[in-house]
């Protein structure tokens, strides 16, 4: 395993499509989904998606276990939304791509996914709490869509902003 450079905005990486993995899951998806893994525990951070790190495949990484239990990494391929609940939770949110900066975005409190596991198994479950939070913002970065696009203009702008400022100050 590996850990690997996460990308942050305005990169425009961020803003692609990513591509669905086709003919199975093989031993190559699952190196990258242990990179993805490690990379974000090293963050640390709850969800990864596989375009953080710059691969534009439709894969995640998640572990909403608390910090002082056991690990619990889950892995989704290809994941799909097969309904949402009309019930809308709002929720503090937080992106290993716009370090620093937490915003309140809306979303179905609930939602069922369908996907891949890491051995290629289809699974479908139903999602609440932090976990419905996580996949669906972690689903938003395969369309090429970050948390801050969910806020207004000024808020988006003033973000970017903050990070490209954090990093000048890094790199000097
Ligand atoms: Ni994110």
């Amino acid at each position: 395993m590996a850990i690997r450079e996460i990308i942050t905005v305005p990169n425009p990486l961020l803003k692609e499509v990513s591509k669905p993995v086709e003919g199975g899951i093989t031993d190559e998806h699952r190196r990258l989904m242990d990179d993805m893994l490690e990379t974000m525990y090293d963050a640390p951070g709850v969800g990864l998606a596989a375009i953080q790190i710059g691969v534009p495949l439709r894969i995640i990484v998640m572990d909403i276990s608390g910090k002082d239990d056991a690990r619990e990494p889950r892995y989704f391929v290809n994941p799909e939304i097969t309904w949402r609940s009309e019930e809308l939770k709002s929720w503090e949110e937080g992106c290993l791509s716009v370090p620093e900066i937490y915003d309140e975005v809306d979303r179905p409190a609930r939602v069922k996914v369908k996907y891949l596991d890491y051995n290629g198994k289809e699974v479908e479950e139903e999602a609440d709490g932090l976990f419905a939070v996580c996949i669906q913002h972690e689903m938003d970065h395969l369309e090429g869509v970050v948390f801050l696009d969910h806020l207004s203009r000024l808020k988006r702008d003033s973000a970017i902003r903050k990070v490209k400022k954090a990093q000048k100050f890094e790199a000097a």
